[in-house]
């Protein structure tokens, strides 16, 4: 059998066995409403479920984020995993056997370099921790940790470990370990835990350490940091990258603290391991601390998955406090809130929860200023409101307002630097992007109701003005045209975009087809392939709401159904793409209302057309004159003031 055809077996038997709710209510409290399950979307802060899992079609869809999927995708964003891992994981949990003969070469030996580095920092974390709890070696170091105020419940719930260093432990204390359980030297390199001094000669890189295992998101150990018992430089010390670590993506904490930050809605960023300790310690648990570097858009992202609001408790010169500033876009793009609480000066919150007390610091945290606001009082006392001192102000921030991803953001944080500082929003735009900021025209027949206005989710109303689609000219315009590129027999995958575009928009906002005139569908799709189900969801709408879980109860055709699941799925990893796609199906809703209030008009026309030329033939002048008069009514006021 070919690897793909084995793979392909595989994963069907995989989507066979696997439940989605069983595996997806092991990350998020779902709860049974009607034939789907609801729960807080784990993709995006909320606070009432618009997270939706189906059981009969096994996916998953969000009507807050628009991320969906299947079982697979669940596992890949939430665990940040490729396909393939993906996959394995499920397989594992279900005893399917995997191919691994069948895997590529390079996969096979990808795959299995990654576990291999699980194993041996899992094993490390053993020995680390066993020598810590246990080792007459370790004494020194649980003296330690008692003075700094950590208690054995803490050791064991961060599974804190120790290692000697070389005149108690020689210089190989973890590799004669880690080699007596079969691990070669290349593989505690690779590891990062070894470090190759002189040709064949390695060492342990962590030596009398204080050591805090860091965890994946899925509860694997990954990397270490470790502290020095006494002074001695670096005084801290971090695993190097592997195949299984990246700094700039994981958090110390997150995982053993993800409860606590989805609980509290709010996760609290400190600076330092013992910080996020004895905060952890004194009852605050819904913090994290990066491993020593700045926070990366990727945590955030990762931090977005948890919580709706983000305290930076820093001190108020820390390298932390001024690389946050360049953060802001990213949190800013995530809708993340994120605020600043200052310690007092020669505090951090290590030494302040223990001087003062767990309500000193909720006490910060509740009294945090927005990141922006404190940003802007920063410059404001750097550079002063002099003129010259605004100018240099305007031009950080508007370096800030350009890193935002999207012009919707920009516009956002212009408009909010601007008024502070009483002056023009474009000031903060780069002169390029001035044009697609400009307000659009609205569409020639205002009479016709919009469906942007009234559908758009806030979110997307707000960036109208960037919509920017052209107002069509009265002669080119057809919608026949924008629709009409379909072609016979075309497959499923390649119906046309605008079909693809609006359809995708009727799934996600269904509420629009209850506002249209029955039968407009029809019209619109044509000989479509997807006409059924829209027919489907047009019936399902004059009952009540649509769901795509109800519309897949209700469309039997297999293929119709695998379109639904395909359109719910795709570019789930992109919001933007997604907020695109909306953006493009409500236009096309709108250019399909001003199209049938046109054809109204000319069916119109026509009739009062054919009737007075019947008038004219019966000489009934009087009937003449009423029909002419009223089709001047309509049309002649329409020609002049509409197009
Ligand atoms: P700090 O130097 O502020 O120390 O480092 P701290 O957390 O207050 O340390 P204690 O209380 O003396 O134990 C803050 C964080 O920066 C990283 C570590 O993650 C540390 O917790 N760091 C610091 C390093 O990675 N390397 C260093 O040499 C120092
Ligand atoms: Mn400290």
């Amino acid at each position: 059998m070919s690897s793909m055809r084995a793979w392909e077996e595989v994963k069907n038997r995989v989507r066979e066995v696997a439940d989605i709710v069983q595996v997806i209510s092991e990350h998020v409290q779902l709860k049974k409403a009607g034939n789907a399950f609801t729960g807080l979307c784990p993709f995006h802060g909320e606070k009432t479920p618009s997270f939706s899992v189906n059981p009969q079609g096994q996916f998953f869809h969000c009507f807050g984020c628009q991320e969906s999927g299947d079982v697979f995708s669940f596992m890949m964003k939430y665990h940040h995993l490729t396909f393939p891992e993906a996959l394995k994981d499920l397989a594992q949990r279900y005893q399917i056997d995997l191919p691994q003969r069948n895997l590529s070469h390079a996969e096979r030996e990808r795959m299995q370099q990654r576990e291999l580095l699980y194993q041996v920092n899992q094993q490390a974390a053993q020995i680390f921790h066993k020598t810590l709890v246990s080792s007459s070696k370790a004494q020194a170091a649980r003296q330690y940790l008692q003075k700094r105020g950590v208690p054995q419940e803490a050791v064991e719930k961060y599974q804190l470990g120790y290692t000697p260093g070389p005149e108690n432990g020689g210089w190989q204390f973890l590799i004669s370990h880690l080699q007596k359980k079969k691990f070669s030297v290349d593989a505690i390199e690779q590891a990062g835990l070894a470090v190759q001094k002189t040709q064949g000669r390695y060492y342990d890189r962590f030596r009398d350490r204080v050591l805090f295992p860091i965890y994946d998101m899925s509860g694997r150990e990954v990397a270490f940091g470790g502290r020095i018992l006494g002074q001695g430089k670096p005084k801290y010390m971090n695993s190097p990258e592997s195949m299984v670590f990246s700094k700039g993506e994981l958090l110390f904490g997150l995982y053993q603290h993800r409860q606590a930050i989805r609980s509290s809605r709010r996760a609290i960023v400190v600076e330092g391991n013992f910080d996020l300790l004895l905060l952890a310690i004194h009852g605050i648990e819904n913090v994290v601390a990066p491993l020593g570097t700045a926070l990366t858009r990727e945590h955030i992202t990762s931090l977005r998955r948890y919580c709706d609001e983000v305290i930076l408790l820093f001190d108020g010169d820390s390298a932390g406090l001024r690389a946050a500033r360049r953060s802001i876009p990213f949190f800013l793009s995530e809708q993340l809130d994120v605020r600043v609480a200052l310690l007092p000066t020669g505090h951090d919150p290590d030494t302040l929860i223990r001087e003062q007390g767990a309500a000193a610091v909720q006490a910060l945290v509740e009294a945090a200023d927005p990141l922006t606001e404190f940003v802007f009082s920063v410059l404001q006392e750097e550079h002063g409101l002099t003129l010259s001192g605004k100018n240099r102000i305007v031009a950080e921030l508007a370096e800030l307002v350009k890193q935002a991803t999207c012009a919707d953001q920009q516009e956002l944080m212009a408009a909010h630097f601007a008024e502070q500082l009483g002056i023009s929003p474009q000031r903060f735009i780069p002169e390029k992007q001035h044009a697609k900021l400009v307000q659009v025209p609205v569409p020639p027949v205002s009479s016709v109701p919009s469906c942007t206005a009234q559908y758009a989710p806030s979110h997307i109303s707000g960036t109208q003005s960037t919509l920017g689609f052209p107002t069509p000219s009265d002669e080119e315009w057809r919608w026949e045209k924008t629709l009409g590129e379909y072609e016979e027999n075309i497959s499923l995958r390649e119906l046309p975009k605008k079909q693809q575009q609006l359809l995708k928009f009727l799934l996600f906002y269904p509420e629009v087809l209850s506002d249209l005139p029955k039968g407009v569908m029809r019209e619109a799709f044509g000989e479509s392939p997807v006409l059924g189900i829209v027919e489907a969801m047009e019936q399902l709408a004059a009952t009540g709401n649509v769901t795509p879980e109800k519309l897949l109860s209700v469309v039997t055709v297999d293929s119709d159904r695998q379109y639904i699941v395909e359109l719910l799925s795709r570019d789930g990893g992109n919001p933007l793409a997604e907020e695109d796609d909306a953006m493009q199906g409500h236009k096309l809703c709108d250019e399909l209302l001003v199209w049938l209030e046109r054809e109204k008009m000319q069916k119109k026309r026509a009739d009062l057309q054919a009737r007075i030329t019947s008038a004219q033939e019966t000489k009934n002048s009087e009937l003449v004159d009423t029909l002419t008069r009223e089709t001047r009514e309509l049309f002649g006021i329409r020609r002049e003031t509409g197009t």
